[in-house]
């Protein structure tokens, strides 16, 4: 073993969506911090999101209103204390993104101004820009990590493997843009990594949304959960583009209604709430109808002040218009699209992972906050608080560190099978047996499909395989209904099942919720699991 001096290693980041900034700049006044991240700096789903970021800042609100509509989203996988955590950081996060010069849209009296989003009780989204909310958040925060000497930013660097010491994690091996590998030694690694949308054929995640995460820490040995819970936003533009544009789900909280090819106002019919019921009820129900009439559902604002909807919705308008589709005036045909990973990388709610030295945050996590389904603009609040919250755990983190070599627990294995196709079969194979409706018959096709492909020669499209096939036997290990995940096969809840499920080495195990109070109370799966693993 060897003590300290810590300094000498940095805390790697990998990532530079709104999570691994927060953290990043949180962190920099304690440790020294390398942020490596594959794209640009502030690159990521970050800066796509339209609708906001919830938070109970309203008069008429209040965290423990927040926290019920989070858990009521979740269909009963949602970890209270996880709800707790997060959603009372919300206020705080808000007022520090404020002081960083994030400039919310405002209400004429001067106050935040509030939408209100599916399946939440009351109006609490806080946006920017009408539509374009990650944009200012994303350069806000990139230009204050761009300004802070002490943060060495490393952009277009991908990560290739986290690389271990001594069972614990110590460092990653990268290529930057030149093709040129290196390994940098690390103090302790935070995957920062985002989601992996492009897992599936329609999707709204921008193109490096390919779930290197959960793969790197996969092949660390860390557990993962919850794999099967992929959100699908109801209403992605049905044209011909990879990503889809996004029509928030702002658009019908501003009063959009959706209909099918005869002109029917069909959501009235499906759920209480109508066109802002729950995402996963509204995708289900334009993905059958869609079937049904062999033609997309569409959004119809006409009913609308077109100056008003032009204005609030600038982002999207001008998505529309670039597919010749008029916001305001034309019907807006619309698709479901894999939009977000409610799991990921196992962690506690300080980001540890299960395996020592290994943190993890925003989107590539699963801290249980989103159970079976994220309930709409949490995953904003999520990173901007986990950013911090972890952050302060890192900054105080034990001395001793193991000696040895450094290197992966399970080395990437690269084939020389052409990357992009690849990644198109993977896409094909998981939108149509793994996507809206699943099962098992169309799992078991998945499955052997996504045994037969090639291993390819890129590192995102090794991992969209990996990832895709522990999705697939995630998804049919649960034979049950239960917010996103949807069996066709198993249409209804089962109570038997009314629990998070984590994955050590391809063995499944049981997820407790946190103890009330304990932020870092790091995961570990039974050691029934960790010996199978081993
Ligand atoms: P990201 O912002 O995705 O950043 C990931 C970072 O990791 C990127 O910098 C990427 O380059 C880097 N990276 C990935 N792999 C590697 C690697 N191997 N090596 C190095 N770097 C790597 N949520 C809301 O709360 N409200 C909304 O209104 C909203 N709207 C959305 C609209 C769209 C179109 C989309 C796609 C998502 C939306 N979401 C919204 C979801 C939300 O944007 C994301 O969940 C959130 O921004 C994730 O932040 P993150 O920091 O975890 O990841
Ligand atoms: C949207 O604006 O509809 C997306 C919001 C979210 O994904 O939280």
């Amino acid at each position: 073993m060897r003590r300290g001096p810590y300094a000498d290693d940095p805390v790697v980041v990998v990532g530079s969506g709104a999570a691994g900034l927060s953290l990043a700049l949180r962190l920099a006044p304690h440790r020294p911090v390398l942020l490596v991240t594959k794209g640009f700096l502030g690159d990521g789903s970050t800066r796509y999101a339209q609708g906001g970021l919830a938070a109970a800042v309203g008069p008429d609100d209040s965290v423990a209103a927040h926290v019920l509509d989070t858990l009521g989203a979740g269909a009963g996988l949602v970890d209270p204390e996880a709800a707790r955590e997060v959603c009372g950081g919300g206020p705080a996060r808000v007022a520090d993104l404020v002081a960083l010069g994030v400039d919310f849209d405002r209400d004429p009296d001067g106050r935040l101004a509030l939408a209100r989003e599916g399946a939440h009780s009351r109006a609490r989204v806080v946006h920017a820009g009408g539509d374009a909310t990650g944009r200012h958040i994303a350069a806000a925060l990139a230009l204050a990590v761009a300004g802070d000497p002490r943060i060495a930013v490393r952009a277009g660097e991908i990560v290739l493997e986290v690389l271990v010491r001594d069972g614990r994690a110590a460092g990653v091996r990268t290529r930057d843009a030149g093709g040129h590998e290196h390994v940098r030694p690390a103090g302790a690694v935070v995957l920062a990594t985002g989601g992996m949308g492009h897992l599936f054929a329609r999707t709204t995640n921008p193109v490096g949304a390919t779930a290197d995460g959960v793969a790197l820490a996969a092949r660390a040995g860390a557990a993962l959960a919850d794999l099967e819970m992929t959100q699908f936003h109801p209403t992605a533009l049905a044209v011909a583009a990879s990503p889809l544009p996004l029509v928030s789900e702002a658009v019908r909280g501003a009063g959009a209604v959706l209909r099918d090819a005869a002109g029917h106002a069909f959501m009235a019919g499906e759920h209480p709430q109508a066109d802002l019921g729950p995402r996963d009820v509204v995708a289900r129900a334009i993905w059958r109808r869609a079937r049904a009439d062999g033609r997309d559902v569409a959004l119809d604002l006409t009913h609308l002040d077109p100056g008003a909807v032009h204005a609030r919705f600038p982002s999207i308008s001008a998505a529309c218009r670039e597919h010749g589709v008029d916001l305001a005036r034309d019907p807006v045909p619309v698709t479901p699209a894999a939009h977000y990973a409610m799991g990921g990388v196992l962690t506690d709610l300080a980001g540890r992972t299960t395996l020592p030295g290994l943190w993890a945050i925003g989107e590539c996590a699963s801290t249980g906050l989103h159970g079976a389904n994220r309930l709409a603009s949490n995953s904003l609040l999520e990173a901007v608080v986990m950013g911090r919250v972890t952050a302060a755990d890192l900054a105080d983190p034990p001395l001793v560190w193991p000696e040895g070599p450094l290197a992966p627990a399970r080395p990437l294995v690269l084939g020389d099978a052409p990357g992009a196709e690849v990644r198109a079969a993977v896409q094909r194979i998981m939108w149509e047996d793994c996507g809206v409706e699943r099962d098992a018959d169309g799992l078991a096709r998945a499955a052997r499909a996504l045994d037969r492909l090639p291993a390819p020669a890129e590192p995102e499209a090794a991992g969209l395989v990996e990832v895709a096939r522990m999705t697939v036997a995630a998804a049919a290990r649960r034979t049950e209904s239960r917010g996103a995940h949807f069996r066709a096969d198993h249409p209804a809840h089962d109570p038997a099942q009314a629990h998070r499920t984590g994955w050590c080495g391809g063995a499944p195990f049981e997820i407790a919720p946190a103890p009330r109070g304990a932020a870092a109370h790091r995961p570990a799966p039974p050691a029934a699991v960790r010996k199978e693993h081993e």
